[in-house]
């Protein structure tokens, strides 16, 4: 061990006896300085990790959690100060070949030892993510009551995986995350002054809508995302591609984005590389040499931040201590990836595949496949439908497909979008977590200023009926 890194583990036990703040005047690192002057001087490190999905189709987003469990806390980061929201469906699904353990990658170890079981089940949800975020106690229900309570000179990171759609992020419990309320929720956090500076990691399809036109400069917030506004994401290690997972596996382990950044903090010294350097590795990685099958990492927020050290928010594992960053992408190639919104389908079509012929699987297998199927060609169409009752067979399709340009928002008036949902989902049935891809037509609806009324109308003309499978039940609306 080197002298300078003896220092360091004297000065960490003196400022762990007395407290943060001491901490932060006496973690210096001189011989380390990275971008801009005060990035080395870190207060408590916080953590919010969410998967916002459930369901055995959706293991990636939940292995994906674990695993940045795993990086933060090998780097040092306490438990006590990382918060996780996971639904805590997939370790022990009867569908897991592996009992208790989750991996993601094909010869992954197991990154659920360990994880907190902060928030799990229907706890998992919008207003337990802002209670905690804002530290709020009072606000939390259920769970372990774990909250961020940090200082003005902490570092927080939030990542977050799962679903996603202009403007909306899923949860495993209804109703979903729309984004200007996470942003007033980001502004709230600023304004109490409880944080030094804020990273947010977001994998979702058209995850930069979270943000784009929304994040103000001045918050102290840098974001990265897996996707632009208007592209999906992928998931990763699917079965049936390469690399894919072992054989008994019939599910996506990752997805892209976030194994990009989770492998390649998996392998470096934290210390020597920026959030920057990590952003344009994971960008090349993500965009999957720019093919179909890749998306475009997007950044947000206050540029500057881009300088600090990752070790500012996820310490960094002393087995990697002479693993420094080179400036040259030491990921592994690419792998083949499938769309996120297809990765249910997929999986359904594995379990159906491998059935035995005749079995009571391979009828279940082939019913869920076809309630999904059904469930998504009724979405579709009710939502063309609908464009067409308002606008004409022709400006119709014209006037969902549009794609604001310039920065701007998914939509203006957010209550008119949120209304818009309910209005749809009363007489349509519910989005479900493949709609959430229709967002965006329905924020166009707003935007061309359709009132209410009109809206009731016409989605009442385009769904006389709805399907009765599970993904169409109002159970599982937006709005429940
Ligand atoms: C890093 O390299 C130094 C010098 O070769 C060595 O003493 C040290 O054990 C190495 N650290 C790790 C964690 O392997």
């Amino acid at each position: 061990m080197n002298r300078y890194l003896i220092t360091l583990y004297v000065l960490l036990m003196v400022a762990t006896v007395n407290g943060r703040q001491l901490a932060d005047d006496l973690i210096r690192l001189p011989s380390e300085k990275l971008g801009s002057s005060d990035d080395d001087s870190v207060g408590t490190r916080w953590a919010i990790l969410i998967a916002g999905s459930n369901g055995y189709w959706n293991y990636r987003h939940q292995a994906d959690v674990c695993h940045a469990y795993q990086i933060l806390k090998t780097g040092g980061v306490k438990e006590e100060n990382i918060v996780v929201f996971m639904y805590d469906d997939i370790a022990y699904n009867w569908q897991n070949p592996r009992k208790g353990a989750i991996i993601n990658s094909p010869d992954g170890d197991d990154v659920y030892h360990g994880v907190p079981k902060d928030y799990t089940g229907n706890d998992v949800n919008v207003d337990n993510f802002f209670a905690v975020l804002l530290g709020d106690k009072t606000k939390v229900k259920g769970g372990s009551g774990k909250v961020v309570d940090s200082g003005p000179n902490d570092r927080i990171f939030i990542y977050y995986t799962d679903h996603g759609g202009p403007g909306v992020l899923g949860m495993p419990t209804y109703p979903y995350l729309y984004a200007n309320d996470l942003i007033e929720v980001l502004k709230k956090k600023h304004a109490s002054g409880t944080y030094k500076s804020l990273v947010f990691y977001l994998e979702a399809c058209e995850a930069g809508s979270i943000f784009e036109g929304l994040l103000p400069e001045g918050l102290n917030i840098y974001a990265t995302t897996a996707s632009g506004p208007d592209e999906s994401s992928w998931g990763t290690y699917c079965p049936g591609e390469y690399p894919s997972p072992p054989l008994e596996y019939d599910t996506c382990l990752g997805d892209l984005y976030s194994v990009a950044w989770m492998e390649d903090c998996d392998v470096h010294n934290l210390r020597t590389e920026t959030v920057k350097q990590q952003y344009k590795l994971v960008k090349e990685r993500t965009s999957n040499e720019n093919s179909y099958y890749g998306s475009h990492v997007m950044q947000y927020g206050d540029m500057p931040l881009s300088k600090d050290s990752l070790y500012t928010y996820m310490g960094t594992n002393p087995a990697n201590e002479n693993f420094t960053f080179v400036e040259e992408n030491s990921l592994s190639p690419s792998p083949k990836a499938v769309n996120q919104r297809d990765a249910d389908l997929l999986h359904f079509w594995h379990k159906y595949r491998k059935a035995p012929e005749g079995s009571d699987m391979k009828t279940e297998a082939q019913k869920k496949f076809v309630e999904a199927m059904s469930h998504r060609m009724h979405i579709d169409s009710s939502i063309q439908l609908i464009g067409k009752v308002l606008f004409g067979m022709e400006k119709g399709p014209e006037v969902l497909n549009t794609v604001r340009s310039g920065g701007k928002p998914v939509v203006d008036d957010w209550s008119c979008l949120k209304t818009f949902v309910r209005t749809f989902e009363t007489h349509c049935g519910s989005l479900s977590q493949y709609g959430m891809k229709h967002m965006r037509s329905i924020a166009n609806l707003c935007n061309a200023g359709v009132t209410n009324e009109q809206m009731a109308d016409a989605s009442s003309q385009a769904c006389t009926t709805f399907p009765s499978n599970p993904w169409s039940s109002l159970s599982n609306g937006f709005t429940a």
